[in-house]
């Protein structure tokens, strides 16, 4: 009798949030789905500044019907800040964002959704002076 193996949510791309295993490392599975994050290290108080999020910057993530970024989101730690949609085909996950922070949580984070393999997290340090 075959015995079944226990689930794991680590083992499923499409349960969680995917990181890079490894990140001086990574696959190019997780440069093509990784969203990279350009903002200044450090803001001022209450003063707009851009935050660039780009998916398939390291390595090229197909962008077809049938498999693209559906959407990123950037966050000021856990606090939702905004969100763009791509369609598949003519819309490019490639965003600038103006935002502005009343308070520091001390990172910036974006997530990336692909169609086909889920949920991708970056990171980035910011400071608020
Ligand atoms: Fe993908």
């Amino acid at each position: 009798m075959e015995e079944k193996k226990a689930y794991k949510c680590e083992d499923d791309i499409l349960c969680g949030v995917n990181r890079p295993k490894d990140v001086a490392n990574m696959t190019d599975f997780e440069k093509k789905h990784i969203p990279v994050i350009s903002a200044p290290d450090k803001v001022k108080r209450d003063e707009e500044f851009d935050v660039k999020i780009e998916v398939g910057k390291i390595v090229s993530h197909p962008n077809e019907a049938g498999h693209f970024i559906q959407w990123v989101e950037l966050y000021s730690g856990d606090t939702f800040l905004t969100r763009a949609y791509f369609n598949g085909g003519s819309s490019y996950p490639e965003v600038t964002f103006r935002v502005k922070l009343s308070h520091s949580h001390g990172f910036l984070k974006a997530w990336a959704m692909c169609n086909l393999h889920g949920l991708w997290q970056a990171e980035k340090p910011i400071e608020i002076e």
